[in-house]
């Protein structure tokens, strides 16, 4: 394939990690045989102290003409404690998945055992969890009708026949290639967003007679997935509720660090860490880099390149397991390196040596 690549480093420690799922993705098309090009573009704080926007036009632009986005993080404490503040780091986010369309977040849930011990949850119950997080993502109170006076304020949580039916389409193919069991989470007995989300979910169930689907309301589907998460496979939610819910997906693994994701729809699909920008770490080499090169697998993946995606995993695999890692995961006693050190020993496995 002839991949053109949009770079999207954006805040933090952004670029750090970015430099290195670039170069992962460089290696592979160089193992694999094919051709890629990157286009550089700013995004989030970055670009608004450049140009005044967190997404501008021009990146926009870059994203449209790229086959796949490879996303970093975007956020910076300066804009957080400051409500009054017109422009922020994140808009730039909301925007361009507006813009790409990306509707579908998947966000796969994956324990790896040698970090289960980081989990705050007991051993026994996250060994092995595997599953995956649908979340809806153009839609709902993040781009509903909005209002705000001193006195009184909301959000608007709507949600179209339309945007529901495609994103529990994704959820009902995805279960189809797993385990073939469908979570819908919602909160039914209250919003009648969700109700509508239920019954367009029942009307689908006959075209999967595959599929074993379950219906759970968002406050008990938090309280079973840390009671219970190997119970999950296939998780599809509404925006507001995906967000929260995948925070706390994230942090029960104990490798919030190696977790990618995916996000796709209408346009150009975009690949990235979901974890943030770590501001604190910024430039300090010490960011895990391996969330952003999980995320190069799921970009290969999306095109159908399994076997890219697999030796990458397995690259990664095999770092943990020779304990080169980033400072947060080390062993007691393992010897130190640095996001770019970690990056170029999976390059290096990666790399086909012509002299052996
Ligand atoms: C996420 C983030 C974003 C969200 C923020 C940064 C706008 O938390 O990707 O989950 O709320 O969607
Ligand atoms: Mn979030």
């Amino acid at each position: 394939m002839d991949f053109k690549i949009a770079v999207l480093a954006g805040d933090g420690i952004g670029p750090e990690i970015s430099e290195q799922g670039v170069a992962v993705m460089t290696a592979v098309c160089e193992k694999f045989g094919h051709t890629v090009s990157y286009e550089y573009a700013i995004c989030g704080a970055d670009a608004i102290d450049k140009v005044g926007d967190p997404f501008p036009e021009e990146t926009f632009q870059t994203c449209l003409r790229a086959d796949a986005v490879l996303f970093s993080a975007v956020g910076d404490p300066k804009y957080d404690n400051d409500p009054t503040s017109k422009v922020r780091p994140e808009q730039g986010l909301l925007a361009m998945r507006k813009g790409l369309g990306l509707y579908a977040n998947i966000r796969p849930i994956e324990t790896f055992d040698c970090l289960v011990h980081k989990s705050p949850l007991k051993d026994e119950l996250v060994r092995g969890a595997d599953f995956i997080c649908i979340r809806e993502l153009t839609g709902g109170m993040y781009f509903g009708e909005k209002y705000q006076d001193n006195d009184r304020a909301y959000d608007t949580n709507v949600y179209t026949r339309g945007e529901i039916e495609r994103i529990l389409r994704v959820g009902f193919e995805y279960a189809r290639r797993r385990q073939h069991h469908l979570t819908v989470v919602d909160k039914a007995n209250i919003l009648a967003s969700s109700r509508l989300w239920r019954q367009i979910a029942q009307e689908m169930e006959p075209q999967y007679p595959d599929v074993r689907v379950d219906y759970m309301y968002v406050d008990n589907a938090s309280m079973r997935m840390l009671q219970e998460p190997r119970f999950f496979d296939v998780i599809v939610t509404e925006n507001t509720f995906g967000d929260i819910l995948t925070d706390e997906a994230s942090c029960i693994t104990g490798s919030m660090g190696l977790l990618p994701s995916a996000s796709t729809g209408d346009h150009t699909p975009v690949f990235e860490p979901v974890h943030g920008s770590w501001p604190q770490a910024a430039g300090k080499n010490i960011a895990n880099p391996l969330a952003q090169i999980l995320s190069v697998a799921m970009l290969f993946e999306y095109f159908g390149l399994m076997e890219e995606g697999r030796v990458i995993r397995e690259a990664v695999r095999a770092s943990l397991d020779a304990h080169v890692r980033t400072p947060e995961i080390q062993v007691e006693g393992g010897a130190t390196y640095g996001t770019r050190e970690v990056g170029e020993w999976i390059v290096k496995r990666l790399t086909p040596n012509p002299s052996l």
